[in-house]
């Protein structure tokens, strides 16, 4: 079991009111907070070697890229992946996705496999690529899925649901990709946050997320890619330090990873990530979870008979980590979120949590949305419950 008072003594923004009244943020699905020991490191990049990585060899420039490989071997430490050189830095999901999309070398109708649960960000990247044609599986139905990844170059989809929470059972459904000649990528965005990936023990090709969703700082996200498939990718950004030598004709790539980091390097976000994964580790992949889903358990009791409140996803909290996501008859959504900020400073999501395909589909316009995570208490649960059912009263 975790100490969350001792927790949240690391988190800052706890230590601020609004209006007189503490905060009480359940959107950690979107951002989640940050504790002193990742501020702590991104400050002292600031303070005390503000240089560059990568080109300079006077001190600072030292002191810079050996930040930066300490945390490259923190984030492959916490993915359990072979080598340090699986590991490339990016901006976040989306820019890790996009560059699988962009740089693996797809033929001429190559067929690409995706759930009807993603994320725009592992949607778009494929739809904008005429290349390839675009199929679609049933988030969480293997035996759709064993049908559709006949033919299939490469799956990409999506780990936990940012949209209830939910997962694909991806352990059998890499096997069966495997089995079908297909490669994976797994969208973590949502998982690696809140539970223990091993890349190995899963045995998936590449692996996408972000740093802000899991105590790190934005702007910072991770692909993970197995040696020998990075290194037959085309990068889609090429210049500033992912070269060994040009001429006025010609270049010679760097190595994996240095040819994917192209320019200048977000330094202080890269060590703030590796702190937050060195945090996450500490506290324990699986207390976390358990810790979500006790909470989970709290909200989703203390909903259960308000009349006109239909959660997303399962009845069950454990099938759905430390998402909440509802909607209340006859009830804006955008209107749930507004109230519960406004009353109560409670913050949660509303709207369509950019998986718009999937709501379409699904004729409706969105939800609202609790994510907790591991700075939440049992009292900020028991607070949301009662808002919400004075809320519904409102119906
Ligand atoms: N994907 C993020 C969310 O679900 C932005 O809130």
């Amino acid at each position: 079991m975790i100490n969350v008072d001792k927790i949240r003594k690391d988190f800052p923004v706890y230590d601020r009111e609004i209006k007189g009244k503490p905060i009480v943020y359940m959107d950690s699905a979107c951002v989640s907070m940050k504790p002193r020991q990742v501020i702590g490191a991104i400050n002292r990049y600031y303070n005390e070697f503000p240089a560059c990585g990568g080109r300079s060899i006077h001190k600072l420039g030292k002191q810079v890229d050996e930040e930066v490989e300490k945390s490259r071997k923190e984030v492959k430490n916490f993915f359990n992946a072979k080598s340090e050189k699986e590991i490339i830095f990016t901006r976040n999901t989306t820019e890790a996705i996009n560059l699988i999309a962009k740089s693996f070398k797809f033929d001429k109708n190559d067929v690409m496999l995706t759930s009807d649960k993603e994320h725009n960000s592992n949607l778009l990247p494929w739809q904008v690529n005429d290349k390839i044609e675009h199929r679609i599986f049933r988030f969480g139905d293997v035996e759709d899925f064993k049908e559709k990844v006949k033919g299939v170059r490469m799956v990409s989809m999506v780990h936990t649901s940012n949209l209830d929470g939910t997962s694909n059972p991806v352990e059998g459904m890499i096997k069966i990709a495997h089995e079908n000649g297909a490669l994976v990528m797994l969208d973590a965005a949502q998982s690696a946050p809140h539970k223990e990936v091993d890349v190995r023990d899963i045995d998936v090709d590449f692996l996408a997320c972000s740093g802000h969703k899991m105590l790190g700082p934005s702007g910072i996200g991770v692909l993970y890619g197995k040696l020998g498939l990075l290194e037959g990718l085309n990068p889609f950004l090429v210049g500033g330090d992912t070269v060994k030598e040009t001429t006025y004709s010609s270049h010679e790539l760097e190595d994996v990873p240095e040819r994917f980091e192209a320019g200048l390097q977000n330094y202080a976000g890269i060590i703030g990530l590796g702190e937050a994964v060195k945090y996450l580790k500490k506290v324990g992949l699986s207390e976390i979870h358990e810790h979500e889903v006790m909470l989970n358990k709290i909200i989703t009791e203390g909903l259960k008979d308000v009349k006109g409140l239909k959660i997303i996803g399962p009845e069950e909290p454990d099938k759905r980590g430390g998402v909440f996501s509802f909607n209340i008859e006859g009830m804006n959504p955008h209107n749930i979120a507004t109230m519960l900020s406004e009353s109560s400073n409670i913050m949660i999501r509303s709207g369509a949590h950019c998986v718009h395909s999937w709501f379409n589909a699904n004729k409706m316009d969105g939800s609202a949305r609790a994510s907790l995570y591991v700075y939440n208490t049992k009292e900020e649960c028991e607070e949301f419950v009662e808002k919400v059912k004075e809320i519904a009263k409102f119906v």
